[in-house]
This record gives C-alpha cells, structure tokens and sequence, in this order.
C-alpha cells in the first residue's frame, strides 16, 4: 500500500540577508495511515520546518512531498489551504488560542472557517472537547484556563474536523509532566481509537516513545529510524 505521507528528498532553504540556511536537507520519509511516528532532534534541527512542509503550510525548495498520493508542488495556494483545513489538524506548543474566544468557540474555529455550523457540526465540538476533558470548560477564556487545559482545547481544535492527520510540533513542550503525558495519551488514542496518523515532534525521548518509530533529524537530515518495541 501507498504511504500516506511520502517526503521524497526533500529540502528547504530560508535566505536572511545574504546568508542561506538549509533547514532540510534531502529528507526522505513514508509515513503510513495510522502510523504514530516521531520526530526528534536537537533545537534548528529542522524539526519545526519539517512539520510546516507536511502541513503545506510553507513550499520546499526541492523534492517532493506527497499527502495521500498528491504531490504538494503541483498544487495552488488554494488548494494546499484546502487539504490544510480538510486533512490536517495541527497541535503546537504555544498552544495557539484565541485570547478573545471561550473554549468552544476556539475548538469550533476551524470547523466555522470551513462553513460548518450546522448543529451536529457544534455537537461533535462539544463531544471533542468532553473527550479531551474539558466539557465542563466551554465558557472559559485561555487566561481562566491552566496550561494542560489550554492543550486539550487546541487538540479538541484540531480534531474538530476529524483530520486524517495530526501534526504535533512540541505538543508538552508547555506543559508539566503529568499534563504532558495526559496529552501524549490522547494523541495515543487519536491513532488506536479513529485510526489517525500522528507526526509529533519533540525532543523528549520519553514522549517520542509513545510513537511507533522515532526520527531523528539533525543539521536537516535524517540520521537515525528507529522502530519502538
Ligand atoms: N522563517 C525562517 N527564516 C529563516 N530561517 C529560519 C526560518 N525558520 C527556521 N529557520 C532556520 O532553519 C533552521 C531549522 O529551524 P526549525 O525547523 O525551526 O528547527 P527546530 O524546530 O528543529 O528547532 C534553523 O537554523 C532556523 O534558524
Ligand atoms: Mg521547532
């Protein structure tokens, strides 16, 4: 079968001034449906850089990345938006809220942006955010919630569209150990439960072993693959 995600020697190059910096560097990587991996690797390692590329947030310079069989250069601006809205849910460590909006109407953001406020719409972000704990937190702002809650209502964000893919970039990078491994269980049960595929970055070897296979980048290359037992 077909990876799900395919980097095929990929490489991004950002210019500052007259320097060039190579963030990537020829990575090539297949990601399968349901797959659980991540990604490791020191702070400029091209961690970050990687995860905006697979999100089409941001075009690589050379190679190819295919998201379920659609090669991401071939596509528009508008396109790449659309896959990024349909397709991809993306949990970051700054969580990302909207300091005006309460609980729900963060979680349901993506799902009003993509014209879907239909009831069921509105029940199923209510459901995500009971599932990650935070039913009873629907009409709170992010300052009146802890860091652990601010997460659980950016990954009821991302799910809220049911993404076939979750893209985690330091998702406990925030957050204090025990919060930290409550979120590490609920992207667990994101992939075993409804089958999604997770690419977390982290640089904490006890979070990247709740993946199935650790990739290690450094200098934005990928120097080690290793299968979880
Ligand atoms: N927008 C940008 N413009 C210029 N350089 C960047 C930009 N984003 C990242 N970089 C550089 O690319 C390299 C990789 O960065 P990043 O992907 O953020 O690494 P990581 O997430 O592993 O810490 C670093 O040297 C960083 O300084
Ligand atoms: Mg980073």
């Amino acid at each position: 079968m077909k990876a799900q995600v395919t980097l095929e020697n990929v490489a991004k190059c950002y210019t500052k001034g007259t320097m060039e910096i190579r963030a990537l560097d020829g990575v090539s990587i297949d990601v399968k449906r349901g797959e659980f991996v991540s990604i490791m690797g020191a702070s400029g390692s091209g961690k970050s850089t990687l995860l905006h590329l697979i999100g089409a947030l941001d075009r690589s310079t050379a190679g190819e990345i295919y998201l379920e069989g659609k090669a991401l250069s071939s596509l528009s601006d508008d396109a790449l938006s659309d896959i990024r809205r349909e397709r991809i849910g993306f949990i970051f460590q700054q969580f990302n809220l909207l300091p005006t909006l309460t609980s729900f109407e963060n979680a349901a953001l993506p799902t009003l942006l993509a014209g879907r406020a239909r009831r069921e719409d509105r029940e199923r972000v209510r459901e995500m955010l009971a599932a990650v704990g935070m039913g009873d937190r629907l009409d709170h702002k992010p300052e009146e919630l802890s860091g652990g809650q601010m997460q659980r209502v950016a990954i009821a964000r991302a799910l809220s569209m049911q993404p076939a893919i979750i893209l985690a970039d330091e998702p406990t990078g925030n957050l204090d150990s025990k919060m930290g491994e409550e979120t590490l269980a609920i992207l667990k049960e994101c992939q075993e439960s409804y089958g999604q595929t997770i690419i977390m970055v982290t640089h904490d070897a006890k979070a990247a072993a709740y993946g199935d296979r650790i990739i290690t980048l450094k200098d934005g290359k990928v120097v080690e693959e290793l299968e979880a037992i």
